[in-house]
């Protein structure tokens, strides 16, 4: 699977993110943990250490956020956001909150390591944004059902639109997404923009199929309580964009033989 997704920064973390395990049923990772404080990492389209400080500041509010504090950030990380990658914060700052001493981040040290105020503020590292609010634009949803829509819809989205929505339902509920409309820009490797959807709480795992055209994708239905939705528009053409519905039901009412479902 190509690796150019924002949260792939955290695929190294998933050595780590597997010895903490499931807990109440869901994958417990910082991808979790960071809902919970409202204090989330992003880093560039581009990958890794692409944002200057100005578009580290353009990342947040793009999704109605504001560049972390440090006190937001400790709080955070108190309750477990682990996050081994620098970004830009309040105030200029960079740096990356610690939970776990690790020989290869952190210096052996817990805590928010702070590279200090950046004199240079076109220097290139990741961002944490603040923002305790639902956005239209992803989010996590964990009522037994919901319609999640591209960002407008049904005006048209916007070019350079990067959502995730991590779905979690209660344990030993699956999930079934049933789509209602579909039109994204059609390329024939869905390069440009797409919907992806992953069996899992994360975009690193479970990869179950990406989409694009105007082509009503089948129902996908999920093997555990958490599900992963992940849309991305490129810098031109856009369309009129998706609008879908999940619906959760007891996974006991589900026969074996049918989970083949899945794409
Ligand atoms: C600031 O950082 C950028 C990116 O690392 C670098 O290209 C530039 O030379 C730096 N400017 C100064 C004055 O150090
Ligand atoms: C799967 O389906 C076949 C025939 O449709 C049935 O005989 C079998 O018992 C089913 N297995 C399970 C696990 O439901």
């Amino acid at each position: 699977m190509n690796c150019f997704s924002l949260l792939c920064s955290l695929g190294f973390l998933l050595k780590e993110a597997q010895a903490w395990g499931f807990k109440n049923g869901i994958f417990h990772n910082s991808i979790w943990l960071e809902q919970a404080a409202g204090v989330y990492h992003r880093e560039s389209r581009k990958g890794r250490y692409q944002l200057t400080f100005k578009e580290a500041k353009a990342v947040c509010k793009y999704e109605g956020g504001k560049l972390a504090t440090h006190e937001q950030l400790e709080a955070a990380r108190q309750i477990g956001f682990h996050v081994c990658a620098a970004g830009w914060f309040d105030r200029g700052h960079v740096g990356y909150p610690i939970v776990k001493p690790g020989a290869n981040c952190g210096f052996g040290k817990i805590g928010v390591v702070d590279y200090g105020v950046r004199r240079n503020k076109s220097e290139r590292w990741d961002v944490y944004c603040y923002n305790p609010d639902s956005k239209e634009c992803g989010g996590t949803l964990t009522d037994p059902q919901r319609i999640i829509q591209s960002p407008g819809f049904p005006e048209e989205y916007q070019d350079e639109q990067i959502c995730y929505w991590h779905i979690r339902v209660r344990l030993g509920q699956r999930i079934q997404l049933l789509f209602q409309e579909f039109d994204l820009e059609e390329d024939s490797g869905c390069l440009a923009d797409y919907l992806e959807v992953y069996d899992s709480y994360d975009d690193v795992s479970g990869f179950a199929g990406r989409y694009c055209g105007d082509y009503l994708p089948d129902d996908i239905i999920s093997t555990g309580n958490v599900m992963t939705l992940k849309f991305l528009s490129d810098a031109s053409v856009t369309a009129g964009g998706f609008r879908l519905q999940y619906v959760t039901f007891d996974a006991s009412l589900f026969s074996q033989n049918q989970s083949h479902y899945f794409h």
